[in-house]
C-alpha cells in the first residue's frame, strides 16, 4: 500500500513524539489501508505497542517485563507460530527438519545483545533491508498478507519477549 505510510507515521509521530523527545519512535497500525486519522491511531494502539529503536537495537522490552524463555523456545520450534526452523537450524535435537537458509541460532545470544535480538525479530529489515527474514512485529508496508493476519503482527508483544528471552540464553 504505497502512500499509506506517511499518514500513519504522522499519526504515530503526533501521538508519541512528545513522550520520547529526541528519539525516533516507530509504531504501526492495524487498518493500514485506511487514510490517516484518529480512528487509525486508536487501532494502532490496539494492534502494536510503540517501541524505540536506538542504533541497531530496541533496548526496552515491548511489554515492560521479561519474557519466558521456555515459552519462547516453544514459539521458535513451532511450525505454525514462529516458523523459524523454516530457515534456521538451532539446538533442537528433537526437531528433524531444520532450515539451511539462515545462520544456526546456536550462540545467537553471544553474538548479539538482547536489544539487537529484539529489533531483529521485530523487523529484521531495519538491520538488513533486503533480508528474507519476516518482520514479526510489523503490520504496515506488507504485501500479500493472509486475511487472518491482516492488521495483526505475526507474533504478539508477549511472544516477541518470550522469543528474545529464549535467544539470550543461547550463549554457545
Ligand atoms: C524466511 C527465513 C527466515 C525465517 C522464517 C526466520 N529467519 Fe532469522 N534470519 C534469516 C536470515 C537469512 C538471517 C541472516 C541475516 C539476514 O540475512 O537477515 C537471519 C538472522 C537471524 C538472527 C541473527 C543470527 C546471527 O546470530 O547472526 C536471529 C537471532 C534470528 N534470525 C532469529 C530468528 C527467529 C527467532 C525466527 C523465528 C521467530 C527467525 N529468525 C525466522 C532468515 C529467517
Amino acid at each position: 500500500m504505497a502512500g499509506s505510510r506517511p499518514s500513519l507515521e504522522k499519526c504515530s509521530a503526533e501521538r508519541f513524539r512528545p513522550a520520547f523527545a529526541g528519539a525516533t519512535v516507530f509504531t504501526a497500525v492495524a487498518g493500514a489501508v485506511l487514510a490517516g486519522g484518529t480512528a487509525d491511531c486508536a487501532l494502532a494502539e490496539a494492534a502494536l505497542r510503540p517501541y524505540m529503536i536506538v542504533g541497531d537495537a530496541i533496548p526496552a522490552s515491548l511489554t515492560g517485563t521479561h519474557g519466558d524463555p521456555e515459552r519462547g523456545r516453544a514459539v521458535v520450534v513451532n511450525r505454525q507460530v514462529g516458523l523459524c526452523l523454516l530457515c534456521h537450524t538451532g539446538p533442537f535435537p528433537e526437531e528433524r527438519f531444520q532450515g539451511t537458509l539462515a545462520p544456526d541460532l546456536k550462540g545467537a545470544g553471544a553474538r548479539a545483545t538482547e536489544g539487537q535480538l529484539r529489533l531483529r525479530i521485530v523487523d529484521a529489515s531495519r538491520i538488513k533491508p533486503d533480508t528474507i527474514m519476516p518482520p514479526y512485529y510489523r503490520v504496515d508496508g506488507l504485501e500479500r498478507v493472509a486475511p487472518s493476519f491482516q492488521g495483526k503482527p505475526i507474533l504478539t508483544a508477549e511472544q516477541i519477549e518470550d522469543v528474545v528471552a529464549y535467544l539470550v540464553t543461547l550463549r554457545e
